[in-house]
């Protein structure tokens, strides 16, 4: 055990309000995302609500998911609306062309998604098709869904089985419009981003929250210049960012049976985000230094090689000790941008990339990650509080990394809530915390993630391999807090 790592933490000077919607899902037409992971139809044997499954949408109530991205990702700009509505089995047959040429035979579609975000109770995001649709085709949608008077396709929808008008806030223009979206450059998407937005109508009260199509990683050049010409027509514009083991495409690196080398590659390709989110944050500055346009991180993750044995274009991975780390540490640098972060969403929520819960037929597993979301909801709609951490280096052949990241934030009712990860593959850190500005007398909620390897996973024969237990190695003493936190692991807990 090691003592230098402090923070100070300065309690009665809340900043910007981490929001909610930082902790969104994304579910997307790929592989078993959607077609077995959550929808299995309602003459499955799987039990069920309308389709949809009740093992993964109890896991998913629980973890309190504020939104849920749909229909894609790349599948958005190529999904037509029009072929989800109706009697299911009249509905058209189509091709996945992005993920494995499947049939995609629409049984989900608006009406069944909607149902899915009532049952989790979350706010829909649809991501709108302009890659190869049209205005007309969006703001034909968007009437059909939130419209409540007397037109053709209000009464579509109502003749479908839906008398009430839908809230929709969340509305994407475009997915990845520079790639799999239409591969745009960034004045002509800025230019069709204008077009579209003019055509997304707010009716009946319903408010739409226009998300550009931001770019990936370091292309601050698309954020500069759709922002510069098409900025006034936007609430945000989003920014995707990927951890790949080894950060090569060709050869992204495993997501099980792994060691040390590719655990700290992986938590140090994903500490990353803060360089992007930061650089583009920066550039937002100077068009809107107010920061009335937001950043959506609305794809992020760890995407490895595909499991063996699967279709590759199903993007199914495993996941460890090590992406749960990655999670934690980039909600801790969300949460510190909250001041222009406030949407983002983990890809994918079932079965695909890092997923919060895995399904095999009638089976469910939650998954390391799935933990740390459900620890990180006492910050949802908290303030975001000062910070200031002193932490050792965790070093790893010659390369660095620090081995503590955390997140402070205070609720309304006072309580200071304390997120802390200890990166470092195995060695147990003890951490000072110097809590100003308030005065405390307890701790509860204290709860520990941790594996007995850096790539330690849960499986469907031991789901519960790595699982939340009760944190204790802590001692409060006034304002002082001391944590002895083991490698590998992210702790949560609630002070009063
Ligand atoms: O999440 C998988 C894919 O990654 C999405 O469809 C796309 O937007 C991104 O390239």
């Amino acid at each position: 055990v090691t003592a230098q790592n402090s923070m100070v933490i300065t309690a009665d000077q809340p900043q910007s309000t981490i929001s909610e919607h930082i902790y969104g899902q994304f579910s997307e037409h790929l592989g078993t995302g959607m077609y077995g992971g959550l929808w299995v139809g309602e003459d499955s044997e799987i039990p069920n609500t309308d389709g949809f499954r009740n093992d993964v949408i109890k896991a998913l109530k629980e973890l309190q998911v504020p939104n849920l991205r749909w229909p894609g990702g790349c599948f958005a700009d190529e999904y037509n609306w029009r072929d989800g509505i109706g009697p299911r089995d009249e509905r058209p047959v189509r091709i996945n062309t992005h993920w494995g040429m499947v049939e995609e035979k629409n049984q989900v579609g608006t009406h069944e998604f909607m149902r899915l975000t009532e049952l989790i109770d979350t706010e829909p995001y649809i991501s709108a098709n302009v890659g190869s649709g049209t205005p007309r085709e969006m703001a034909n949608w968007i009437e059909y869904m939130t419209f409540d008077g007397n037109s053709t396709l209000a009464n579509l929808r109502r003749e479908n089985g839906q008398e009430e008008a839908w809230e929709v806030k969340f509305w994407g223009i475009g997915n990845e419009s520079w790639g799999c979206g239409g591969n745009m450059q960034p004045d002509y998407y800025a230019d069709l981003f204008r077009r579209y937005a003019t055509f997304a109508k707010d009716y009946s009260g319903n408010e739409l929250y226009k998300i550009a199509s931001g770019f990936s990683n370091e292309n601050y050049g698309w954020t500069e210049t759709v922002v510069e010409e098409a900025g006034a027509h936007m609430d945000a514009i989003s920014l995707h960012y990927y951890t790949l083991p080894t950060g090569d495409w060709g050869n992204k690196g495993p997501s099980k049976d792994f060691g040390e080398d590719m655990y700290f590659s992986t938590l140090k390709r994903g500490l990353r985000m803060d360089e992007f989110v930061t650089q583009h944050s920066n550039r937002l500055d100077k068009f809107d230094p107010e920061k009335r346009i937001t950043l959506a991180v609305d794809e992020w993750g760890v995407w490895t090689d595909p499991l063996e044995g699967t279709n590759p274009g199903f993007l199914q991975q495993q996941n460890s000790i090590r992406d749960a780390l990655v999670a934690s540490t980039t909600l801790d640098i969300l949460n510190k941008h909250s001041d222009r972060v406030r949407i983002g969403n983990i890809a994918q929520t079932v079965n695909v990339l890092q997923a919060m819960v895995l399904t095999d037929g009638e089976q469910m597993l939650k998954t390391p990650t799935y933990h740390v979301f459900d620890f990180y909801t006492v910050h949802h709609n908290t303030k975001l509080l000062p910070l200031h951490l002193d932490a050792e280096q965790y070093e790893y052949e010659g390369e660095n990394i620090p081995s503590i990241s955390a997140t402070a934030s205070k609720s309304d009712d006072g309580t200071v809530n304390l997120t802390v990860t200890n990166l470092h593959a195995s060695e147990t850190k003890e951490v000072t915390a110097d809590i100003r500005g308030v005065d405390l007398s307890s701790v509860s909620n204290a709860r520990l993630l941790t594996g007995d390897a850096v790539d330690a996973i849960n499986t469907f024969d031991n789901p519960d391999n790595v699982s939340p237990t009760d944190f204790n190695d802590y001692t409060l003493d006034g304002n002082n807090l001391t944590l002895r936190i083991p490698s590998k692991s992210v702790i949560v807990l609630r002070i009063n």
